[in-house]
This record gives structure tokens, C-alpha cells and sequence, in this order.
């Protein structure tokens, strides 16, 4: 069942280049310079009308969330905000026909996320659902939607959800800023073909096991650990700490790299692993500087970078590459070391890796 693997965690985080691939499949062609997806062609209007998106998710889904947020105002201009499903349900959301929700789901079954569903449809919302199981709640409550087409997650830790998530989303924004304009011919060519290449890219990325197992090893012991992006890479901080925190029981907190100074900082000394995203688009000669003042108070560094990076490495105690995209792509192939880091923790810890101590694979309790 785990095709080889010690752990379902391990596999689905290896299925990850077919599993993005099967999510563009039928939907992509490059050549062509198409995207084709029933569940926005069919309501385009409602999505180029709407005055804002707003997302609802839970967990690593509202990280995915999050991401989409940069891409879509990026790309679409559209207003985006994204919001906990468990906060938005209770605090009377201003809504109206004229917002449209995403809902953003790998089980379909949340039990938050779907009261937000039907919160935001009592209010006249059109509900686009996001979600990986098909046929699940969420999939049917919702007034369209598509399919992340990831196959099965048993892991507790959603790692191929995540990464299929962001696809999926990213696939949504070209169309729509295509449909819309706010795109030239030439930059939507440009994300299609570099999309493309992002499975061969996380192979790549998959090939630093070895080199991760041994960092991991080294930062095994540590109570806490930060972690710290910017941009694109922001909400993967938060991914990577989530990660850790879940299946290693390690105490590990996302930030953005700029937010050190507003407190975080303080932690810093010589106990304190940081791990910082910092490729060579997203805002780098800032998450240098960043790196900097964490290194003047002896913390430890360990750097995701593009390959040849040469400035972190100098600063670092660490690095591990993934290789060049475009900036907006970034997170697909940054999370990938983190989801490996994390695994490698828990292992040697003797943690229970697939099913993690107090978590459920699907909350359908609030
Ligand atoms: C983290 C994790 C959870 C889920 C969250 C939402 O690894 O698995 O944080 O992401 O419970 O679940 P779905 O996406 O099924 O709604």
C-alpha cells in the first residue's frame, strides 16, 4: 500500500510531480496557449464581476489559501482575502451576492469550512469549492468547483494536497486574467510554460533527501525552531513550522522575515534553528539582511535557495537548493525541503509519522 515507502507521508510527498502533473492534465496546454476548466468557464461572469474573493480553508488548506491570495492580486487584480473558516463563520461576515468564496478543502469533509459554505450562500455569495476527495460535502455544497485530482491522502500531514492546492489556484488566476486582460499574451505563455516544468523541477527538488536527512539529524534535539519568508514564500513559513509541528511535536512558529524585529528577534541565540526561505526573486537582498541580523545573534541558519545561490551559502549553516522558477511557482518547490525536513525529524524521534498524536485526517467536529 505505501508503494515501498516507510510511510504514507513519505509516499505522497514523492507523488508529488505526478500529482501535479494529473491536476494541469486535460486543463493545460502550453502549446496552445489554453486553459480549459468547466467550473470557471461556466460562471467567468460571476468571477470577473465580483468585487472581491474572499477564501475560506483551515490549516495547511488556508496556507494554500494564503499563497493564492499573492497570486490572484497579482495576477488578476482582484481583491482577495483570506480568512479562517472557523472565524468567519461566527463573526458575521459582511458578504454579499457580489463576493465570490472559494472554499478550499482536501478532505471536502471540514466541519468548519463547510458551515462557512452555507453561511456565505445564506448571503447571496457564489461558493467555488477547492477540494481533493470527489463527491465529498464540500464538493456538493458548493455551486461549482474543481477537482485538485491528487489521488488518495491518508497521511494526517496534507503535503501533496497542499502543492496541488496552489496549482489548481494558480491555474484559476491565469484563466481569469486572461479572460480579463490583466495579463499580457506573452507573461501568460511564460506561466504556462514554466508550469509545466514544475513536476521535473520537484523531482528535483526530492533529490536533496539525503542532504535534508542529515540537517535534520543535526536540528533533531531543538525545542524550538522558526521559520521565516517573504512574499510567495511567506505563507510556506507557515507551512514548514505547521508541518514540524504536528508529526516532530517540536514547537516551530512562521513568520514573515520582516516581523523579526517587531519581537521575534528576542528568541534568537545559538540554540535556535531558523529556517529561512530565501530564492533568488522574493525580495532576496531583504531576507539577506534578514539572515544577517539573525546570524549577529548567533542563530542558526538553514537557507532554502535557488541552485548557485552564492550569497546565503556565505552566510548560512546551511543550505538546501531547489531549482530557479518563477517567483509566484516558488512555493510548489520551497515546501518540498520542509515537508522532507519535517518527515526526517519525526522519524528519528520515533514519532508515529502517518497519524500523529491528537489529529484526525478529517475535522468534521468543530
Ligand atoms: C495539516 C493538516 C490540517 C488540514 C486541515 C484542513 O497537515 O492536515 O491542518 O489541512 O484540517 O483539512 P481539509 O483540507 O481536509 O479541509
Amino acid at each position: 500500500v505505501k508503494g515501498g515507502y516507510e510511510h504514507f507521508m513519505l509516499k505522497e510527498i514523492h507523488e508529488q510531480p505526478d500529482a501535479i502533473k494529473d491536476t494541469y492534465r486535460g486543463r493545460l496546454n502550453a502549446k496552445e496557449g489554453l486553459i480549459r476548466m468547466a467550473g470557471i468557464d461556466d460562471n467567468i461572469e460571476k468571477f470577473l464581476n465580483a468585487n472581491r474573493i474572499v477564501i475560506i480553508a483551515c490549516g495547511t488548506s488556508w496556507h494554500a489559501g494564503l499563497v493564492a491570495e499573492y497570486i490572484f492580486e497579482d495576477l488578476v487584480r482582484i481583491p482577495v482575502e483570506v480568512e479562517y473558516a472557523s472565524e468567519f463563520r461566527y463573526r458575521n461576515p459582511v458578504i454579499t451576492e457580489n463576493d465570490v468564496v472559494i472554499a478550499i478543502s482536501q478532505s471536502g469533509e471540514t466541519a468548519d469550512t463547510l458551515a462557512a459554505i452555507k453561511l456565505a450562500k445564506s448571503k447571496g455569495a457564489f461558493v467555488f469549492g477547492v477540494c481533493n476527495v470527489v463527491g465529498s460535502t464540500i464538493a456538493r455544497e458548493t455551486h461549482a468547483g474543481a477537482y485538485t485530482h491528487a489521488g488518495p491522502e491518508i497521511g494526517v500531514a496534507s503535503t501533496k494536497a497542499f502543492t496541488t492546492q496552489i496549482t489548481v489556484l494558480m491555474l484559476i488566476a491565469l484563466k481569469l486574467a486572461k479572460e480579463k486582460g490583466s495579463i499580457s499574451k506573452s507573461s501568460f505563455h511564460h506561466h504556462l510554460q514554466e508550469l509545466e516544468l514544475i513536476p521535473g523541477k520537484v523531482k528535483k527538488a526530492l533529490k536533496q533527501d539525503e542532504h535534508i536527512k542529515k540537517i535534520a539529524e543535526i536540528y533533531k534535539d531543538a525545542k524550538n525552531c522558526l521559520y521565516l519568508g517573504r512574499g510567495y514564500n511567506f505563507p510556506v513559513a507557515l507551512e514548514g513550522a505547521l508541518k514540524l509541528k504536528e508529526i516532530s511535536y517540536i514547537h516551530a512558529e512562521g513568520y514573515p522575515a520582516a516581523e523579526m524585529k517587531h519581537g521575534p528577534i528576542a528568541l534568537i541565540d545559538e540554540h535556535m534553528p531558523v529556517f529561512v526561505i530565501a530564492t533568488k526573486k522574493g525580495h532576496y537582498e531583504k531576507v539577506v539582511s534578514n539572515i544577517e541580523e539573525i546570524k549577529a545573534r548567533k542563530g542558526k541558519i538553514i537557507g532554502i535557495v535557488t541552485e548557485g545561490d552564492e550569497a546565503v551559502k556565505g552566510l548560512a549553516d546551511h543550505v538546501i537548493e531547489v531549482p530557479e522558477t518563477l517567483e509566484s511557482l516558488s512555493p510548489l518547490l520551497t515546501t518540498i525541503p520542509l515537508q522532507l525536513l519535517s518527515y526526517h525529524i519525526a522519524v528519528l524521534l520515533n514519532r508515529n509519522v502517518d497519524q500523529p498524536r491528537n489529529l484526525a485526517k478529517s475535522v468534521t467536529v468543530e
